[in-house]
């Protein structure tokens, strides 16, 4: 009997041409809405193969119904959302999708701060209400980013493609990572730091470090008071990383200048969120490798991952 393939979201067809040909595929409905849990479950069950969004829950609970599961190709870099240790005491592979999403990110990364630092949306809602009177020295003047320092929390590959942008910028570039980087402090000028000392000394403070137990709650009331008043957060990475609350109450106390944030502690937020309520706070619905050729090449991988396993080879991608 062919493997069965459930495939989370509504995605276009001729992209799955290799899969389909060795396997029953089937698509969650929907291209915007999350696959509802019993569904999920259901398919599972049935499943040799899942493709999965970084909102699905693939859990003990998940995993205990499906006894067919082999594989669960990630469309994502970060698998925070996977229990990758249950997933292998069952013999369940677990792919991701690193590298090909990486300057993507590090470009979104960018128009981020840039767009925060320079109050770039705050000053679209300007002109669109109609409220531009005249030229005026200090409209919506903001803060510079060339020339300033880059604080980069997680140093994997985007963290690096992040650092080689800030170059161009003439930034001086900081860095934390659970291990030293040998090469990205040679060839980037990357200066290590203690957490504590980065947060002291960054004007952008940029957070791509991985969800674990490890970094939940890392900028915590704490890491706040520590950053300068002047400066800006910038989150790339995953929402649950920022003490939500603690990051509020330094927006309201002015312990630091603003923030960008491309995630979000509970995913999605709707339109009454306080986070919305602070002019210098830039938000965006997690799009850091949201553009079409990337994301194209991420589905790509995913099938790619689930092919291979599903014909007995290795993945290309595998978490460890
Ligand atoms: C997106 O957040 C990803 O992990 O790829
Ligand atoms: C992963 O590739 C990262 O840079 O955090």
């Amino acid at each position: 009997t062919r493997p069965y393939v459930f495939i989370t979201r509504k995605l276009k067809e001729e992209l799955f041409a290799p899969l389909m040909e060795i396997a029953d595929v089937k698509m969650w409905e929907s291209e915007s809405e999350a696959v509802p849990r019993e569904m999920l479950l259901r398919e599972a069950q049935k499943a040799t193969a899942l493709l999965t969004m970084l909102s699905d829950k693939v859990n003990e609970e998940l995993l205990e119904s499906a006894p067919n599961l082999k594989v669960v190709a990630n469309l994502a870099v970060g698998y925070d959302n996977i229990d990758v240790k249950a997933a292998s005491d069952r013999g369940v592979t677990v792919c991701n999708t690193p590298d090909v999403l990486t300057e993507t990110t590090a470009d979104l990364t960018l128009a981020l701060m840039l767009a925060t630092a320079r109050r770039i949306t705050e000053s679209q809602e300007f002109v669109k209400e109609g409220r531009w009177q005249s030229w005026s020295p200090y409209l919506l003047a903001g803060a510079d980013v060339h020339h300033k320092t880059i604080g980069i929390v997680g140093m994997g590959k985007i963290g690096q493609a992040v650092a080689r942008r800030a170059m161009g910028f003439g930034m001086e570039i900081l860095y934390h990572n659970r291990s030293r980087h040998i090469e990205a402090e040679q060839e980037l000028g990357a200066a290590y730091r203690s957490f504590e000392q980065l947060l002291e000394q960054s004007d952008f403070v940029v957070c791509l470090t991985p969800l674990t137990d490890a970094t939940r709650h890392l900028f915590n009331d704490d890491a706040f008071k520590r950053m300068k008043e002047s400066a800006f957060l910038i989150n790339v990475g995953r929402g649950q990383v920022v003490d939500e609350k603690a990051l509020i109450a330094a927006l309201h106390q002015n312990e630091i200048a603003g923030a960008g944030l491309d995630v979000f502690y509970e995913e999605p937020i709707g339109a009454d969120h306080p986070l919305l309520h602070f002019p210098q706070v830039v938000t965006i619905p997690h799009i850091g490798s949201a553009s079409v050729e990337t994301r194209t090449m991420m589905i790509k991988l995913c099938q790619d991952n689930i092919v291979a396993v599903l014909q007995g080879n290795k993945a290309k991608t595998i978490v460890s």
